[in-house]
């Protein structure tokens, strides 16, 4: 029970935020005109804001200190990012929920009685329910989006790659709810999950960059091609050489993760031209600490 309760509350501080961060970067990204796409993003974007709220408040003494301290929950630039991307796009984020994010102590869950147990079960089936509304809602748009019937600012393969992330989210509840536990086969498959995760946000950072910024493109796709890389090698060996993989991954990864904490630091200081909002600057380096987490995980 103390280990649903706790993977639960950290999977939905981590995940919860992600959602939120998509509805708003679809919703920021359809013409004024689309006003009943953008309504939609709107309320998935407040639906997730409240489970993250929510979530923030059961979380207290309850979640580990791995977690807390890793960077995926919230990074140094969260604050400032959400405050100018708010300004940026006039939607507005409750950055409050981030300042007590920051006051949330780690702990094991020692009140673990029938009420908290209860509490949790319920927060996973409303966010269950609303992860199968929020991917209909994406394929949706992908549909349109390529068939030519709706425009966004933002690229498929960006649709894509979050549709993704909250079936990989609606699949770790579903095996909480379900107790079922993650086995050894899922770690190479989270692996490749998480490898395409990051080449793609390479991809992503190098078109959205202004093509003045030469040196960042370029490093970008050596990112881009090292990720590649590492994904082709991974579908060619067996488990038994993954680990020598695994380490290169870590090493990457955490190279990565300095360039991309570079690059929001470079975009909430306005030192970078580029057409990526400051959120989302933050949001891919949450993922790659989310990911450089799971990666030491398996190290240990
Ligand atoms: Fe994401
Ligand atoms: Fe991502």
């Amino acid at each position: 029970m103390k280990e649903f309760i706790t993977t639960s509350l950290e999977t939905h501080l981590f995940f919860g935020r992600i959602m939120k961060e998509h509805a708003l970067f679809l919703q920021a990204a359809f013409p004024a005109g689309e006003t009943e796409y953008r309504n939609k993003a709107n309320w998935f974007r407040e639906e997730f804001e409240k489970i993250l709220r929510q979530t923030v408040r059961l979380a207290d003494g309850m979640v580990g200190e791995d977690v807390l301290r890793s960077g995926e929950v919230f990074t140094e630039f969260t604050v400032m990012a959400e405050q100018q991307t708010g300004r940026l796009t006039k939607i507005p984020i409750d950055f409050r929920i981030t300042q007590a994010e920051k006051k949330l102590r780690a702990g094991c869950a020692k009140y673990a009685d029938k009420r908290m147990v209860w509490q949790i079960r319920q927060l996973n089936r409303h966010v269950l329910r609303l992860l199968s509304g929020l991917i209909m809602f994406k394929k949706q748009i992908l549909r349109e989006v390529t068939s030519c019937r709706l425009y966004t600012a933002n690229y498929p393969l960006l649709i894509e790659h979050i549709i993704r992330e909250a079936e990989l989210y609606r699949q770790i509840i579903t095996m909480l709810e379900e107790k079922t536990c993650m086995s050894s086969e899922n770690i190479v498959e989270t692996e490749l999950f998480w490898n395409q995760i990051m080449m793609e946000h390479a991809l992503f950072i190098r078109g959205l960059l202004d093509p003045t910024e030469c040196e960042l493109v370029e490093t970008a796709d050596t990112f881009a091609e090292d990720y590649f890389r590492l994904l082709e090698e991974a579908k060619r060996q067996d488990c038994k050489t993954m680990n020598g993989l695994t380490k290169r991954t870590l090493e990457t990864t955490k190279r990565y993760r300095d360039f991309k904490a570079a690059g929001t630091k470079g975009i909430t200081g306005c030192d970078i031209r580029s057409i990526i909002l400051p959120l989302l600057a933050d949001h891919v380096l949450r993922e790659a600490n989310h990911y450089l987490r799971i990666l030491k995980q398996e190290g240990e």
